[in-house]
């Protein structure tokens, strides 16, 4: 009799029982989907910005934690790293100590900085920076074109980033070059920044230059916007200016 005046409580209690542990089971196989899954897609071409609660890293289209960062491609050093480094190594490649010309060519202000992935800005970092003058000529041995020298022109810089992982260099547009078997190089400037802990050897690009479609290092590199400057409003005694940040991977 007890038994049975208790059944009806005992199975009410064993069907919300069961209930409860099927909502428990919907729940979790809906969590699970949901963190396989990593939320609404994005295509691995686009850039993750800086505000961008998430980011895509690489080719494989990885998801990475908050607030990271490409680092910037690593490439070779190339041919015309200079053999010969002038003494006068400040952030103007438009002039050379001794000398009253100016390099011919559209002079332009480039400024950035160098982060690490993880946004902290790496101070005190050595940039080596070197680029052909206007007429897309080296001042190399191995640069053998024949195009123009200009005498005005210094072709190198070595600076360091202040304590914000700043820098800002002065110089002129460099011109493009025929590149031997790869072909047309477009216009760029060759960077080698050595931080705390690496070393990075990259080149960069400017925007909107038609030649970019055609060089072959450029459309080999893993992540070319990244490499691509971008234009920032000119100087008010018209010189252009661009920007451009490097990012390594602990800096
Ligand atoms: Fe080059």
């Amino acid at each position: 009799m007890i038994f049975l005046s208790r059944w009806p409580l005992t199975y009410t209690y064993a069907r919300g029982w069961r209930q409860g542990q099927a909502a428990v089971k919907r729940l979790a196989l809906v969590s699970l989907a949901f963190c396989c899954y990593g939320g609404p897609r994005r295509s691995c071409n686009d850039r993750p910005q800086a505000s961008d609660a998430s980011s895509w890293h690489g080719r494989g289209c990885r998801r990475v934690s908050r607030d990271s960062r490409h680092p910037t491609p690593n490439e070779l050093l190339g041919p015309f790293y200079p053999v010969r480094k002038p003494t006068d190594r400040d952030a103007d490649l438009t002039h050379i100590a001794g000398r009253q010309g100016q390099a011919t060519g559209q002079v332009l202000e480039l400024s950035g900085r160098v982060l690490s992935t993880s946004g902290e800005p790496v101070p005190d970092a050595r940039i080596e920076v070197w680029q052909a003058n206007a007429a897309g000529r080296y001042r190399h041995p191995s640069d053998t074109t024949g195009l123009p020298l200009d005498p005005n022109f210094e072709g190198f810089c070595q600076i360091a980033t202040d304590r914000t992982g700043g820098f800002k260099i002065l110089t002129v547009k460099p011109g493009g070059y025929p590149g031997g078997r790869r072909g047309f190089r477009t216009p760029h400037i060759h960077f080698d920044i050595t931080g705390r802990v690496e070393r990075l050897v990259a080149q960069m690009y400017f925007p909107g230059e038609p030649t970019n479609a055609t060089d072959q290092l450029l459309l080999a590199n893993i992540d070319p916007p990244s490499v691509i400057a971008h234009e920032l409003p000119p100087r008010a005694d018209g010189v252009l200016r661009f920007g451009w940040d490097v990012v390594m991977r602990l800096g």
